[in-house]
């Protein structure tokens, strides 16, 4: 799966050559670098998990059941989006981070591109996300990629992209 992901290499907004590409094994340390700094823990929906054990297996999961994009900023992953594999009618779950020391740089929109561009390219109907309605950043990451919502105002929010 992934030799149909675009690799890519963006500039962020102080002008750094990022490069996205799909996850590789060789990816596993780095990624659990990533989390293991990440905060606040839990942030999106209790998720980093806040233990390490708990962590490790969830990422286990991801890295191997979901397709997932990699960030990169001169060898060191600074983001990571994940698409699950089709459940009903070609749907599938959306999830993204980026470590707070690169958060609005841009990253997170062009994560959340490509994986819809790769979304486009698997014949996915459609590409969901459940955000809580405080997390500001991400609705406006998720709208200006083109998401929208597909539930009722509420304290969490399905957002839906048809790629
Ligand atoms: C959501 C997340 C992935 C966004 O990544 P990012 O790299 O910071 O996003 P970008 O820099 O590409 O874009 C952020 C946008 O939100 C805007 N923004 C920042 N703070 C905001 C706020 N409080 N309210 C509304 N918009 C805000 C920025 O101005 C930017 O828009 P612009 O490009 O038009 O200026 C990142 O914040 C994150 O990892 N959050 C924790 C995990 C999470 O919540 N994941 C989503 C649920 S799965």
């Amino acid at each position: 799966m992934g030799l149909i992901s675009p690799c890519r290499s963006i500039k962020d907004k102080l002008g750094r050559t990022i490069f996205l590409r799909p996850y590789e094994e060789g990816d596993f340390k780095g990624l659990t670098k990533m989390y293991g700094e990440f905060e606040p823990k839990g942030k999106a929906m209790g998720l980093p998990p806040a233990q390490e054990e708990n962590r490790h297996q969830w990422m286990m999961g991801i890295v191997e059941e979901w397709f997932n994009i990699v960030a990169i900023l001169e060898s060191r992953i600074v983001g990571h989006a994940a698409l699950d594999r089709p459940v009903t009618g070609n749907a599938r779950e959306f999830m993204i981070f980026v470590h707070q020391d690169y958060q609005n740089k841009g990253i997170g929109q062009a994560l959340t591109s490509s994986m819809l561009d790769t979304a486009k390219v698997m014949d996915c109907e459609r590409v969901w996300v459940v955000v809580e309605n405080l997390n500001r950043i991400a609705i406006t990451v998720f709208k200006k990629t083109g998401f929208s919502f597909a539930s009722v105002p509420d304290i969490e929010r399905l957002m839906v992209a048809h790629p």
